[in-house]
């Protein structure tokens, strides 16, 4: 019996050694401890024992089916632990390598052309600074030389915010006054601009980004884009202002040839003030830059008022400045020709990928800004 029951043993943890697969495994464990197992057949057996017998021999199967079970059970995770190791080295992928499918996705045409003015403004030594959309009627228009009565603010169609509470706990703590607005323009970020420069240095920024007014049709969206110009130092005069319009339009255009038409004009942030045209042609029903056979109005512009540069923290005996206000759809719509503003808010996949531009054509002023 001794003999037999160290054989078995000895064969049974062999061939779940030996076993290779789950169901090799599962036919031995059927062999030993099913119910016509062997170790099964052993155990029958202790009924028929005299207590003696029973007492020595009990034990001893008992533990050989123990052994056995155990023995199953670490051999069926050692082959788990195998086959998953293996499906996770068979399924790695190499992040490295490179995809080649094609990239999808676009940059939008308001996209592209911001960055093109980051580009080209950088070139003149101006930096990109930015201001809330969500503005207070300071910024807006009272440091704009827009006072509540002045009639500009309903030229503006602003969209006015409400605080969503009536808490005054909450509305005095987050709220800086009961005008909140929408950008209008984005000539507020001159005032943050001074603000910022302390008042001592020279400024010279571009800020690009969403204006909105209440207004809609084919050459006017709610949400528009803007970007402002602003320089501020010492003896800045509207010669400044006119080259710097004119390298501008010329590089954002690519063309030497192109027609610039200024008016005199009034805003109550500059004075004086000019508005910019620049000339168009029809071919083939669209327009096209250079010549004259009409005009489209691209910005505003003048000489800082003395009101604003004080308002901004400057001595206005001591620093002058220029500030221009540009739409920049508009300048995408002129260079690019397209003739219906509301297409560029549409979200039109269409459109996009007839008039977006490859997500990795970066704009260069060597490569060609528009390129
Ligand atoms: N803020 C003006 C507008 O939105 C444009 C402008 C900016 C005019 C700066 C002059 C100077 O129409």
């Amino acid at each position: 019996m001794t003999t037999d029951l160290d054989q078995l043993r000895t064969d049974l943890l062999a061939s779940i050694d030996a076993a290779g697969s789950l169901d090799a495994l599962d036919a031995v464990r059927v062999h030993a401890l099913g119910k016509q197992g062997a170790v099964t057949g052993l155990l029958k057996t202790l009924g028929a024992m005299s207590p003696e017998e029973r007492q020595a021999t009990g034990p001893r199967i008992h533990s050989l089916r123990e052994a056995v079970t155990e023995a199953i059970a670490a051999r069926k995770a050692t082959m788990e632990r195998d086959a998953l190791d293996a499906r996770l080295a068979g399924e790695t992928l190499d992040m490295t390598l490179p995809v080649d499918l094609p990239a999808t996705g676009g940059v939008h045409p308001v996209s592209q052309v911001m960055d093109e003015l980051a580009e080209i403004f950088a070139d003149l030594g101006f930096a990109v600074a930015t201001g809330p959309e969500i503005e207070d009627d300071w910024h807006n228009f009272s440091a704009l030389n827009i006072p509540e009565t002045h009639p500009a603010r309903a030229m503006h169609d602003t969209f006015y915010v409400e605080p969503n509470t009536t808490d005054r706990e909450i509305v005095d703590k987050w709220w800086n006054g009961p005008n909140m607005v929408l950008r209008t323009h984005t000539s507020p970020v001159q005032i943050r601009a001074m603000k910022a420069a302390g008042g001592t240095k020279p400024v010279r920024i571009i800020a690009p980004g969403r204006t909105y007014r209440s207004d809609s049709d084919a050459t006017h969206t709610p949400m528009f884009h803007q970007v402002e110009g602003l320089v501020i130092d010492k003896g800045i005069t509207m010669g400044h202002l006119k080259w710097t319009l004119e390298t501008f339009l010329k590089a954002f255009f690519e063309r030497d040839d192109i027609v610039l038409r200024l008016r005199p004009s009034y805003f109550p942030f500059t004075e004086p003030s000019a508005e910019v045209d620049v000339g168009f042609s029809i071919v083939n029903g669209k327009r096209v830059i250079g010549g004259a056979e009409g005009w489209m109005e691209v910005l505003g512009s003048g000489m800082v008022h003395r009101k604003v540069i004080a308002a901004g923290g400057y001595d206005p005996d001591e620093w002058q400045g220029f500030a221009f206000g540009c739409g920049i759809d508009r300048l995408a719509m002129l260079k690019y020709g397209m003739d219906d503003l509301r297409a560029f808010f549409d979200g039109d996949l269409r459109w996009l990928k007839h008039y977006g531009f490859g997500a990795l054509d970066v704009p260069t002023l060597s490569g060609g800004v528009g390129a």
